[in-house]
């Protein structure tokens, strides 16, 4: 460094001015939770017995000795692989009796590059959004981002509740700043595990075309179903165009490949297609999806319905039988019929921080309920992912998580 150049302080700042469009910058990512505990209920990863690393080798020796091996490792479609969108409109019709085509399928990076996508696309910077109080904390970093002003609609039993979303909607026409987005996760919730009923579904597409919004109908879990019948797509009973449905290969197939798929009519695809701006979905993941999707994936999901049925009642069980020895602090929770996760409510008078510190201590790490919240409150909650621990473990980590609340409840 010469004498006159800029000293590295006053460099940094000139640069940060330069960062105008974003006032304060999000946290990075952090999708894995607390790798280092031992019972690691942070994050919603799949379960790492269950990845098919056998099916998906010979899947790839396969197609790179086939004719499309040199395809899957050049550039190709934006939108994603030909073959894949197939693989996936069959597999729509299939699990869940959506008639569509390839050319209404966008395939992204992970449906959380699908939900920044979408965001971009509907709002402009400072727009006003609407999601469910809690929600997905990924659908909310985009809407951060663009620093909408997001309101959050309390859930209950049946999913986001409609009537407090309709005088939200009629609140903010009346305050010049109409809602121009709604976020929903209408299938086995993250975090609260909950399904928005067909009823709401129904009125909720009604809403959206009386008030003029788009729904981003974010389906991460939906095959994940335990018991219970499938309740229709929101997709399906609203005027098209209305909602664009996420949906992911990650807790089906693989998180780390990063296939997540955006549905709705071909015109909006094609402008959804023009905002990707990395290059587009990777031939190379995206003919190994197809590939092992086509052979093996109805099959494989069926399994892991079963594997992620048995994780949910081991924690459950085991919370139970922890809790049988102290029902005075025993959090709330309902028990979701479907997806990872378990969302308690702490007891009354009980400092979250102490629980968590509590927690860390004897090796479980969980997320606290301020990160699902748009306005940062919720502390009194808790998620815990059953995916990725064993049912042995789940046992365990119940009766340490009751410990920490008892060591808590008596600090
Ligand atoms: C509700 C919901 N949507 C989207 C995602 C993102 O998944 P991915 O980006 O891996 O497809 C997740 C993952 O945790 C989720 O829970």
């Amino acid at each position: 460094m010469t004498a006159t150049s800029t000293p590295p302080s006053k460099a940094l700042a000139n640069l940060d001015s330069l960062y105008s469009q974003i006032a304060s910058p999000l946290p990075p990512v952090q999708f894995t939770g607390a790798a280092g505990a031992r019972y690691n209920m942070g994050a919603g990863q799949p379960d790492p017995e269950s990845l098919p690393k056998m099916e998906l080798i010979e899947t790839l020796e396969g197609i790179f000795s086939g004719p499309d091996g040199n395809a899957a490792l050049m550039y190709g479609d934006a939108a994603g692989f030909i073959g894949l969108r197939e693989v996936l409109t069959a597999k729509l019709k299939r699990w869940e009796g959506i008639d569509t085509n390839p050319a209404e399928l966008l395939i992204v990076n992970g449906s959380n590059h699908g939900l920044a996508i979408v965001a971009q696309a509907f709002l402009n910077v400072g727009d006003t959004a609407i999601c469910e109080a809690p929600t997905f904390m990924g659908g909310l970093r985009p809407l951060r981002q663009l620093q909408a002003k997001t309101h959050g609609i309390a859930l209950d039993d049946d999913g986001m509740r409609i009537d407090l979303l309709e005088s939200k909607l009629k609140e903010l026409e009346d305050a010049g700043t109409p809602a121009k987005l709604v976020y929903t996760i209408p299938n086995f919730h993250n975090p609260a595990g909950v399904n928005l009923s067909l009823a709401r579904r129904h009125r909720l597409a009604e809403l959206a075309d009386l008030h003029n919004f788009v729904i981003l109908e974010d389906d991460a879990y939906g095959e994940l179903r335990f018991s219970g019948d499938r309740i229709p797509a929101v997709y399906t009973m609203a005027t098209p165009g209305r909602v664009v449905r996420s949906a992911t290969l990650s807790k089906i197939l693989s998180a780390g490949m990063r296939v997540g798929y955006l549905l709705a009519p071909e015109p909006v695809i094609a402008r959804l297609n023009a905002m990707k701006l990395d290059g587009g979905a990777s031939p190379f993941t995206n003919r190994l999806a197809a590939g092992y999707y086509a052979r093996h994936g109805d099959g494989h999901v069926t399994s892991l319905i079963d594997v992620y049925r048995r994780k949910r009642d081991a924690l459950v069980n085991g919370l139970e039988a922890a809790f049988a020895e102290i029902p005075h602090l025993k959090p709330v929770w309902r028990v979701p019929n479907g997806g990872f996760f378990l969302w308690m409510r702490l007891p009354e008078g009980i400092d979250p921080v102490r629980v968590a510190k509590e927690a860390g201590d004897r090796g479980v790490a969980y997320v606290g309920g301020p990160a699902f919240f748009p306005d940062g409150s919720g502390r009194e909650y808790v998620r815990l992912a059953w995916s990725m621990l064993s049912e042995a473990d789940l046992a365990s980590a119940a009766h340490e998580i009751a410990a920490s609340i008892r060591a808590a409840a008596a600090a």
